[in-house]
């Protein structure tokens, strides 16, 4: 199956107040300057809120993570659990189509899904409630044959239990998962023939449909409103703490970790800066000397620089920057001009980028750009 992006795109995305500030939230498990390794969390979530990937959400969570759009592609569209086109607004039934699961009768609940919900995979229902797809065996072997409805397995199926299960999520109902044919896990069929000790004391179903069952959410999308909405380890979710009602702001986790650290600072007696000591967005901006082409020898691989990704790469070049000495010449005011160009502020400083600049200008090598150069950093 060609995994593209779907004829018909939405306008545009935005992660809901409550998904960016568990988006901003992740971004904080990751060093600085490898934001990018959240990409898979991020796109998961983007699905959760809308069901599926558009053009929109993948340049939405690239742009957060100062990736190249390609490079979102290229992951989206490289793991099958990302849905490169819209799925059905109540459910997406995958049928493990995988050897267990086909000598158990897969192909008859593939033979519901085209009755009930459209011929082709991946294609809506007329209602727009349901879609479908065969997948690789899910691991529940044992309980062939059986479908993933939204987060839960339906196991032991057969063509009329299927057929049950879609008539009733599409009423508004959430079936119980797990077997259906009345087996509590995977034991044998006509019962379990060891540890039979311990069953007088166990729950109603087995772990994961209890919980199924317990919270009745099945194919419940996540909206971000669950708890733990931040991320435990820092207390930081993006939310201005003592301030629910506050708008989100997007802020990576170094420029959290700056406004932290500059609130926590008893008042200091105000002192007339150097400029070289002066923030950058508090000097006035100057236009640094830029250049229309790169001279003959070619463009430095501005890669080498740690934090310049291939996007932010051909952003500095189309802002008139090829060389590592360009930068290298930047003091507070042209640190402030080109600062107020990039998408993540506050990137030039937190990454180093003049340090790193005058070496590699002066033909030296930084730790990064070794790294670089050996292939290790794309
Ligand atoms: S073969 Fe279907 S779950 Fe493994």
């Amino acid at each position: 199956m060609l995994r593209r992006l779907h004829h018909t795109q939405p306008e545009s995305f935005a992660f809901t107040p409550d998904n960016l500030a568990w988006a901003t939230a992740q971004l904080t498990k990751y060093p600085e300057g490898r934001e990018a390794s959240a990409i898979i969390p991020l796109l998961w979530r983007a699905q959760e809120q809308e069901g599926w990937l558009s053009k929109p959400a993948l340049e939405y969570v690239a742009d957060m993570l100062g990736m190249a759009y390609i490079r979102a592609l290229e992951v989206a569209s490289f793991y099958f659990m990302f849905q490169m086109q819209p799925t059905g607004s109540v459910a997406h039934v995958q049928v493990c189509g995988t050897t267990s699961c086909m000598i158990c009768g897969a192909e008859s609940l593939i033979a519901v899904c085209q009755e009930m919900i459209a011929a082709n995979p991946h294609d809506l229902s007329a209602d727009g409630k349901f879609s479908w797809e065969e997948v690789e065996c899910l691991g529940a072997c044992s309980n062939a044959p059986m479908v993933q409805i939204g987060k839960d397995f339906y196991e032991d199926l057969t063509p009329e239990m299927l057929r049950d299960i879609l008539t009733r999520l599409g009423k508004g109902d959430v079936p119980l998962p797990g077997p259906q044919n009345g087996r509590y896990g995977c034991e044998p069929a006509g019962g379990p023939v060891v540890l039979g000790e311990g069953n007088n004391a166990r729950a109603d179903h087995n772990g994961s449909v209890q919980i199924a069952s317990d919270i009745g959410e099945t194919v419940k999308r996540i909206v971000g409103t669950e708890v733990p909405l931040t991320a435990p380890w820092t207390d930081r979710g993006g939310r201005p703490r003592n301030d629910e009602a506050a708008p989100v702001e997007f802020m990576t986790a170094a420029k959290q970790a700056a406004a932290e650290k500059k609130a926590a600072k008893p008042a200091e007696k105000k002192v007339a800066p150097k400029v070289e000591d002066t923030p950058a967005s508090d000097v006035a901006e100057k236009k640094p000397r830029t250049m229309k082409a790169p001279r003959k020898a070619g463009a430095d691989d501005l890669k080498q620089l740690k934090g310049v990704g291939p996007k932010l790469e051909e952003t500095l070049n189309e802002l008139g920057f090829w060389h590592f000495d360009q930068i290298a010449k930047w003091g507070a005011a042209e640190i402030a001009w080109v600062d107020s160009r990039l998408k993540f502020k506050g990137r030039i400083e937190r990454d180093g980028w003049i340090e790193q600049a005058e070496k590699l200008a002066a033909g030296e090598e930084t730790g990064f750009s070794a790294r670089v150069k050996k292939g290790k950093i794309y």
